[in-house]
């Protein structure tokens, strides 16, 4: 297999490859590769010069560089969708209010705890708890639960991705044990943001909650869906400018996918391509990124998640979910591991990253600074 997508060239096949690529774009990547930075039109410019020559030479650029701060190691974190009630009502996500084919669960404490376990046993030592934004989890219910995980499993990490809330609600979540919050930002221009998103939501909102984050110390994850509805090749260029800026310890990223109970049933998906392209140059603007390739990405393509990994990806983030509600946690159609267990999933997220000359470990897989 890793012949099969890695593949391999002769130098006189990259010399060849190099020559047909045009000349604009060949200056751009090198200058991303020495600066990390472009402004916003040359990374308009690098978008517009996607292709295959541009992402081989791209995705080589940044494995190199991912090699060097994390090797050959892929982080594996578990999630945990412990609710899929959600009082927002975003316009892409399967698990909006609105939507009320879904049937809505909650798992109780016991049976999170038990998922933990499981993932534990299995070599998880970083649990994702995701959820929607869902009410019944003030802050001393859910302060309790990250405590009892923290007690336990001393040697884990804890990431909440629960969505916004006040500054002294992540206050007193981090205080209970959380290290990490993923919170993505979805897309880095408001106008973009608001075509989304209903009125209620804010786009300052949640720039201002990955701010408070990382104020109190967590490590951040933010990130965007590539091929969202609306979404222009400068809003793109303001994420990129954004990651460079705020370099979030964690940028999640994955193709938009429609969900056919939602107002963008008829938006076409992301495509792998162009979620391969930004991951290799999240990559160069910021190396030490802990870059997820996403079920999502997994989703759209067979070999997704093996793909994102060979274009700079370091992490990988199976479902630890129990086999029941899984498929109540649907934010996009056809998303995969719907009959798989915690331990299926660990297991064949071994074999694939082994088929590609990569190693899933057991450990936290922490930023490194
Ligand atoms: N397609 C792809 N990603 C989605 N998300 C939500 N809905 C979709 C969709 N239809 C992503 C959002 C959210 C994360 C939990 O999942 O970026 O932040
Ligand atoms: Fe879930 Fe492959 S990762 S079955």
């Amino acid at each position: 297999m890793a012949d099969m997508i890695e593949q391999k060239y002769t130098a006189q096949e990259a010399e060849d490859r190099l020559k047909r690529l045009d000349p604009r774009t060949l200056a751009l990547i090198g200058k991303l590769e020495e600066e990390h930075a472009l402004t916003k039109g040359e990374y308009v410019e690098l978008l517009g010069g996607m292709g295959d020559e541009s992402a081989i030479l791209l995705a080589e650029k940044a494995r190199r560089i991912r090699e060097e701060i994390y090797g050959k190691e892929v982080f594996v974190r578990g999630i945990i969708e412990f609710s899929n009630v959600c009082k927002n009502d975003c316009y892409y996500c399967g698990i909006r209010k609105d939507n009320d084919k879904v049937e809505r669960y909650r798992l109780t404490d016991e049976q999170i705890m038990e998922c933990c376990e499981i993932g534990h046993e299995s070599g998880y030592r970083t649990f994702v708890l995701q959820s929607g934004e869902d009410g019944h989890y003030t802050d001393e219910v859910l302060g309790d639960l990250v405590s009892r995980i923290h007690d336990k499993y001393i040697d884990c990490a804890i990431t909440l991705s629960v969505g916004e809330r006040s500054r002294e609600s992540y206050q007193y979540l981090y205080d209970a044990g959380a290290d990490r919050y993923l919170l993505r930002h979805e897309t880095a221009d408001e106008a973009h943001y608001n075509r989304l998103h209903p009125a209620e939501m804010s786009w300052r909102h949640r720039m201002n909650c990955l701010s408070e984050l990382r104020e109190i110390g967590y490590d951040v994850g933010a990130g965007m869906m590539v091929g969202s509805p609306y979404q222009t090749p400068e809003d793109l260029a303001e994420d990129l400018l954004f990651v460079g800026e705020f370099k979030p310890e964690m940028c999640g990223i994955g193709p938009f996918i429609p969900h056919r109970d939602t107002p963008f049933r008829d938006k076409p998906s992301g495509t792998l391509e162009q979620t391969l392209y930004l991951l290799s140059i999240i990559r160069l603007i910021h190396p030490h990124v802990l870059l997820p390739s996403t079920t999502a990405l997994g989703t759209i393509d067979p070999l997704g998640r093996e793909k994102g990994v060979l274009a700079g990806a370091n992490v990988v983030m199976p479902n630890l979910s129990p086999g029941q509600t899984r498929r109540q946690y649907e934010l996009y159609d056809n998303k995969i591991c719907m009959d798989d267990d915690a331990v299926q999933c660990r297991s064949c997220m071994d074999f694939r990253m082994r088929s590609i000359g990569y190693e899933l470990v057991v450990d936290r897989g922490d930023y490194r600074r």
